[in-house]
C-alpha cells in the first residue's frame, strides 16, 4: 500500500491512496463537514461501480445523487456540465457537498470542473477506473471540457482533496484501455524514475494484463507525478515535462480524427520525440532505442500509418507554442529532462528537425 501525501501551495493537502481494493477506504476520507455526495461518471462505469460507491458512502452522506452521462469524449463540453450543474441545482445540493468524480480522463475532467464552479467551487474526491486515469490525468488538478476550436480549452486547475487508486477497479478494463495506460506509465518513467523505466523492462509480459504487480507500478507513477506536480501545480515551468510525447502524439490524434487511441498516439510521440532529444538534448542513442523497444514490448506497436503532412498543421496548433515555434519536452536521459541553458523545460524543434525524426520511424 502507499498512501502519498501531495502539499499543494494554492490550496488544500490532497491526499493520494493507491492500494488494491483501495474504494473501501472512501468513507473514511469523508471530511465531517461535508452533507452531501454526488456521484459522477459517464453512464458505463455508473453500472459497473456507481452502485457501489453508493452503498459505500450511505454511512457518512445524508444525501447522495449518482448522476450519469453518456460514454465518450464527445460529453466532454459545456453543455453536459451545464446540464450536471442543473441537475444538482434542482436537487439542492449546497456548498457542503462533495463531487465524487468516478471513471476515466473524460469523467474526472468533466465532473471535476463542475467541482470547480459549482457554487464557486466545492470538494471533489478522485476515484479513477482506468490506468491512464490512476498514473496520470486523476492526480494533479486539471480539470476541463473541450470545445470545438480544441480539446481542454476551458478549465481549472482545482485540486482534489483525496484521490482513491484502486488497481483491482482494473479488472474489467479492456486490453486497448490498458495499453493507453502503459504509454502514460511509460511517459511517467521517462520524464522522472529511471529505476521504474528498467522495472518496466523486467515485467513487460506481466504488464500486459492486470496482475497484483499494478499497485507498485502505479504508486511509483503517482509519486513521480506528485513530485512534478508539488514543484509547479499550474503548469508555468516544470510541469510541462509531462507533455513528453504528447506535442507530437495530440497532433497525430487530431490528423487521424481521434480514430488512433490516445495511448498509442502519444507512443508514437514518445517514439519521434526521443529521436528529437538525440539530437537536440543529447539523449543517449542507448536510451532511445529503450524506449522504443519498451513501447514495442508492452504490445503499442506496430504503429498506424499517418504522413506527416497530415500532421503538420495540428503542431502548429500546439498550446506550448511561442511566437510560431514549436516547444517540446525532450529527456536528456531516462528518467531525467532536458532544460535550456536558460532553464526552460521545453526545447524549440524546427518543422524540419521534426519531419526527420518523424521519417525515420512513422513512414
Ligand atoms: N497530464 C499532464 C498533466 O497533468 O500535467
Amino acid at each position: 500500500m502507499a498512501r502519498l501525501r501531495l502539499t499543494l501551495v494554492r490550496r488544500v493537502e490532497c491526499e493520494v491512496v493507491v492500494e488494491r481494493g483501495a474504494v473501501r477506504e472512501l468513507a473514511t476520507l469523508w471530511r465531517p463537514d461535508w452533507e452531501a455526495a454526488a456521484v459522477i461518471g459517464d453512464d458505463n462505469v455508473i453500472a459497473l461501480h456507481g452502485g457501489r460507491l453508493r452503498d459505500l458512502l450511505a454511512p457518512v452522506a445524508r444525501k447522495i445523487a449518482v448522476l450519469g452521462f453518456l460514454p465518450g469524449e464527445a460529453s466532454k463540453t459545456r453543455a453536459t456540465k451545464e446540464d450536471l450543474e442543473d441537475r444538482l441545482l434542482a436537487g439542492g445540493f449546497g456548498r457542503r457537498s462533495c463531487i465524487v468524480a468516478l471513471g476515466g480522463g473524460v469523467s474526472l475532467d468533466l465532473a471535476g470542473f463542475v467541482a470547480a464552479t459549482y457554487l464557486r467551487g466545492v470538494a471533489h474526491v478522485n476515484v479513477p477506473t482506468t490506468l491512464t486515469a490512476q498514473v496520470d490525468a486523476g492526480i494533479g488538478g486539471k480539470t476541463g471540457v473541450d470545445t470545438s476550436f480544441g480539446k481542454n480549452l476551458v478549465g481549472a486547475f482545482h485540486q482534489p482533496v483525496a484521490v482513491v487508486v484502486d488497481p483491482e477497479l482494473l479488472e474489467t478494463l479492456p486490453a486497448g484501455e490498458r495499453r493507453n495506460g502503459l504509454a502514460e506509465m511509460v511517459k511517467t518513467a521517462v520524464v522522472a524514475d529511471e529505476e521504474l523505466f528498467s522495472w518496466m523492462e523486467g515485467h513487460t509480459p506481466a504488464l500486459a494484463a492486470p496482475n497484483p504487480l499494478d499497485a507498485h507500478a502505479i504508486a511509483r507513477c503517482v509519486e513521480a507525478k506528485c513530485g512534478v506536480v508539488r514543484d509547479d501545480e499550474t503548469e508555468t515551468g516544470r510541469r510541462a515535462v509531462l507533455n513528453f510525447g504528447h506535442t507530437i502524439g495530440h497532433a497525430i490524434e487530431s490528423a487521424s480524427s481521434f480514430a488512433i487511441p490516445h495511448g498509442v498516439a502519444v507512443a508514437m510521440g514518445m517514439v519521434v520525440e526521443a529521436r528529437l532529444a538525440v539530437a537536440l538534448t543529447g539523449l543517449p542513442e542507448e536510451h532511445a532505442r529503450r524506449v522504443e523497444t519498451l513501447i514495442s514490448k508492452l504490445g503499442l506497436t506496430p504503429f498506424p500509418r499517418v504522413p506527416f503532412e497530415a500532421v503538420r498543421p495540428f503542431l502548429a496548433a500546439d498550446k506550448k507554442n511561442r511566437a510560431g515555434e514549436v516547444r517540446v519536452a525532450l529527456p536528456a536521459r531516462i528518467g531525467v529532462m532536458a532544460r535550456t541553458p536558460g532553464g526552460e523545460w521545453t526545447h524549440v524543434a524546427t518543422p524540419q528537425r521534426i519531419e526527420e525524426a518523424y521519417a525515420r520511424h512513422l513512414r
